[in-house]
């Protein structure tokens, strides 16, 4: 599995959003660039802070406390000033060596236009990113559209890979095609396919939730409700009951199960539904697939809420409450 380290500079918040959904997705660890003089914030520092980075200024740093060389993929994260990245991270890109690495760009601006910023970082580097997540106002932008957004990022940042597994596509209006491809590689545009999460709720009003193994390649070790993609032949519905036996050997009875929530995902190319189903099982008796699944628990609303505030819940599932 890549190891990937995101290094980045927010004033106000915006790209630490976005650091922390794609940290989520991608396990990354984080580090801040804390300039020894702080910009400060307000209008008028902004004219001077625009200013610096406009002069592509490269201000001293409080040390590093991780080491960039210990990683095989970096992800830089900059506001947009004065069409340039904040002058924090001209420091960082001109002092580190990033020629062997993936180097992935994630830049927030009032306009959307980072285009200017962009090309600036990739002088830095002296060659083209290998990814760019070019985000306009990311506190203010629909959070749902976010997730999504971020996603396909990290899903490019991670590249094509192959597992083996068959997918059955789908077109935008949910007709079979007569395609199929294996999960990792890319799905052309108009394409789609199926996957599912299943929600699991006792008489007592919780809900199974489980952590997923440190050795996923999307969302490790965050805690989620089970799920997974369709396979050729199944319905979502199939799918659901499928997974919770493989991943929790809990059968389920397919009539039982409701679908609450059905959603297209034009970023990610999937159609998403969600089933849930009403059961009582003894966390004891569950048989967890050690490859996918590391612990399980009953949970509330408020065990959930207190994971996703410290971003152990995974990022995909961000409907969570209305569900739960
Ligand atoms: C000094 C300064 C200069 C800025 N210049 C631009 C700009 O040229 N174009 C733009 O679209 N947004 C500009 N912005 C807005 C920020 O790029 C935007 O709000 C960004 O999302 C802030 O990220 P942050 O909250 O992580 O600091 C500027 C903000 C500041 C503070």
């Amino acid at each position: 599995m890549l190891k990937s380290l995101i290094v980045y500079y927010s004033l106000e918040g915006n790209v630490e959003l976005l650091t922390k959904y794609t940290a989520n997705l991608l396990g990354s660890d984080v580090m801040e660039l804390v300039p020894v003089k702080p910009y400060p914030t307000g209008r008028i520092s902004k004219y001077i802070s625009g200013r610096a980075a406009m002069a592509h200024e490269t201000p001293e740093l409080r040390e590093y406390p991780l080491d960039p060389d210990d990683y095989d993929v970096i992800i830089i994260g900059t506001p947009v000033w004065a069409s340039n990245p904040a002058p924090p991270v001209n420091t960082f890109m001109t002092t580190t060596d990033l020629s062997e690495k993936r180097v992935a760009l994630i830049v927030s601006s009032k306009s959307g236009n980072g285009e200017k910023c962009i090309a600036q970082m990739e002088k830095m580097l002296g060659r083209k990113a290998d990814v760019v997540f070019n985000v306009k106002e990311p506190k203010e932008a629909d959070q749902n559209q976010l997730v999504e957004e971020t996603a396909a990022f990290a899903r490019d940042v991670i590249g094509p890979y192959d597992t083996g597994e068959e997918w059955e596509l789908y077109d935008a209006d949910e007709n079979k095609e007569d395609i199929k491809m294996h999960r990792g590689q890319p799905i052309p545009d108009g394409h789609y396919h199926k996957i599912v999460s299943v929600w699991i709720k006792n008489s007592e009003g919780k809900f199974l939730i489980s952590k997923r193994s440190a050795q996923k390649i999307v969302s490790p070790s965050t805690w989620e409700c089970t799920g997974g993609a369709v396979d050729t032949g199944e319905s979502t519905l199939d799918a659901a009951v499928r997974e919770v036996k493989e991943e929790l050997g809990i059968d389920l009875d397919p009539e039982t199960g409701k679908l609450v929530r059905q959603t297209r995902h034009d970023d990610m190319h999937e159609f998403y539904d969600v089933w849930l189903f009403e059961k009582d099982v003894d966390i004891e008796d569950l048989t967890l697939q050690e490859e996918e699944v590391a612990d399980v628990r009953w949970m509330t609303k408020e065990d959930v809420e207190e994971l996703w505030e410290k971003n152990e819940f995974n990022v995909l599932l961000y409907y969570y409450d209305e569900i739960m």
